[in-house]
């Protein structure tokens, strides 16, 4: 198995098919009796294996505090996989998986209880198991370094006769700082190419087709700059707010390190990107890394203000339901300065994107939950059909990248309606995923972990993507945060699409947010 995370990648046919025979391993979940693995980690094992890939042999060890046997640890996920599983929960297919699952009792500062995880990983080899170790951290984030540093003491991070990588989940640092810190610490402790940060948006389906469109379709690609099209928008909406306690992490976090710093950046840079050299993992993030170098730092007070809306919501309707505003919600600061919402005009300092800019909003509170990617062509002069059948303006060809939900590209054009008279509509073209493949898309998880057991590190981030995206966010933070003047904090109903300085960002380039 190629070990250098450059092996494999997702679009090649005999890549793809040895992605198919990932070996088997154990895989050291940490924080296992958290959220994450039970409502994403091991439902996501679950359909890999309901779909018949994952290696067999592969056995999970949950590594976490409480002191819990086998069977209670089981019941706990089994409980979890009713609920969430994509394909459903078949008794007799979890019976068999599950069998698989064990749990290992210490606290992440033991050392002693790493060594009892090598002595147990020792032992499932010498009994003819996997060699192979694969680290999930997935602890709460002030102990990522307590995990390195042991996996290292310990002498985890190699596995004499197989190979041992090492999973990150987010938040990867809180800044630019202590990124390049657990930077560090991970890379004192496992290669670069042994080392997976994940941004789970990266896995979703859509997000993974972007290239494909863009790389594998003639038209679009000659289509794709500065001189046809006009803009981009970028929405990520949710309508939860900080139910379950969230406003513990995310009043510490908010809109901007939360969801843009990885997600929301990571899907400019797909959209962004040059067409790499070749499809190996260093190929295409060198590209999205070029990216982030070019994004024009808000490098003063008055440049984030300028281009940067930060708001909170207020009490209002969602779905229904009256609910509290930001401040007021459990486990937030009464008097917090936190965004729950951000929006942003973004310019990408290169050839390609001279003069095109990227608005990305993401909130909390917002109507419904989607996220969507348009890209707004320039119009074509209005001399001959500039008029629309129902007034207004023909709105010029936009194509929509839907990344949830109703996974599916669609493209707008004028056309003319039936008649003797020439009236013009817009219409859609429309490509949607379940209609076209017929079944639903694997979750985010399960695409991650099956490469990260194969060696292809393609969709994850790596060290200079992470800290360029760090050193664009730390400009916002700073403003926001360290100076004597911030630039003001916004406010939006619950329920509403976010704050009238957000619409006024577009408004002041003569343009409007899609409604979604
Ligand atoms: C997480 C954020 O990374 O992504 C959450 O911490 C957010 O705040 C979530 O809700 C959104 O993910 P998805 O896949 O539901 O869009």
């Amino acid at each position: 198995m190629d070990n250098d995370g450059d092996g494999g990648n997702p679009f090649r046919e005999d890549d793809l098919n040895a992605r198919r025979f990932a070996e088997p391993c154990n895989l050291v979940i940490f924080g296992a009796t958290g959220d994450l693995t039970h409502r994403k980690l091991i439902p996501a094992l679950y359909n890999i294996a309901i779909d018949g890939e994952l290696p067999a042999g592969l056995k999970v060890i949950g590594f976490a505090r409480r002191d819990k046997s086998d069977e209670v640890f089981r019941e706990g996920l089994r409980e979890l996989n009713e609920k969430v599983s994509r394909q459903g929960h078949d008794e007799a297919a979890w019976e068999q998986f599950s069998q698989n699952i064990h749990y290992h009792q210490s606290t992440f500062t033991d050392e002693a209880g790493y060594d009892a995880l090598r002595e147990r990983l020792d032992a499932i080899e010498a009994e003819g198991g996997s060699g192979n170790r694969l680290f999930y951290i997935a602890s709460a984030p002030e102990f990522f370094d307590d995990i390195l540093l042991n996996l290292k003491k310990s002498g985890l991070n190699t596995a004499p006769n197989g190979w041992a990588r090492v999973i990150v989940e987010k938040p990867f640092g809180t800044d630019l700082a202590t990124a390049k810190h657990l930077n560090e610490v991970v890379n004192e402790t496992f290669e670069e190419a042994d080392t997976y940060r994940i941004d789970h948006y990266l896995g979703k389906e859509t997000a993974q087709n972007i290239m494909v469109l863009r790389f594998a379709n003639s038209i679009l690609e000659l289509l794709w700059n500065n001189r046809f099209i006009d803009h981009v928008q970028i929405t990520c909406a949710e309508h939860l707010g900080m139910e379950g306690g969230r406003g513990g992490y995310y009043d510490k976090s908010g809109a901007l390190r939360d969801m843009v710093q990885n997600h929301l950046l990571q899907l400019v840079s797909l959209i962004a990107m040059e067409p790499p050299a070749d499809l190996s993992a260093d190929g295409v993030r060198d590209e999205k890394v070029k990216v982030l170098k070019s994004l024009r730092a808000f490098d003063t007070v008055d440049k984030v203000a300028e281009n940067v809306v930060r708001a909170q919501y207020t009490n209002g309707t969602v779905a229904g339901d009256e609910v509290v505003g930001y401040r007021q919600e459990d486990r937030v600061n009464p008097e917090s300065e936190t965004e729950s919402y951000v929006a942003l005009r973004l310019l990408i300092d290169n050839w390609r994107w001279a003069d095109v800019p990227f608005y990305v909003r993401m909130g909390k509170r917002l109507p419904k939950k989607a996220t969507e990617i348009s890209i707004h062509f320039k119009k074509p002069p209005g001399v001959l059909f500039n008029a629309m059948d129902q007034g207004g303006e023909n709105p010029g060809n936009v194509l929509v990248i839907r990344i949830q939900p109703n996974e599916g590209i669609s493209l707008g054009i004028c056309s003319k309606r039936p008649g003797a008279n020439v009236r013009i509509q817009p219409v859609k073209m429309d490509f949607r995923y379940q209609t076209a493949f017929g079944k639903s898309s694997p979750e985010a998880y399960e695409r991650l972990l099956l490469d990260a057991i194969a060696g292809d590190a393609t969709l994850f981030a790596r060290k200079d993507e992470v800290e360029e995206a760090w050193k664009f966010i730390d400009y916002i933070e700073d403003a926001w945060h360290q100076s004597e003047e911030p630039p003001a904090m916004a406010e939006y109903p619950a329920g509403s699409w976010g704050p009238i300085e957000s619409d006024d960002l577009l408004g002041e380039d003569g343009r409007k947010w899609r409604r979604l």
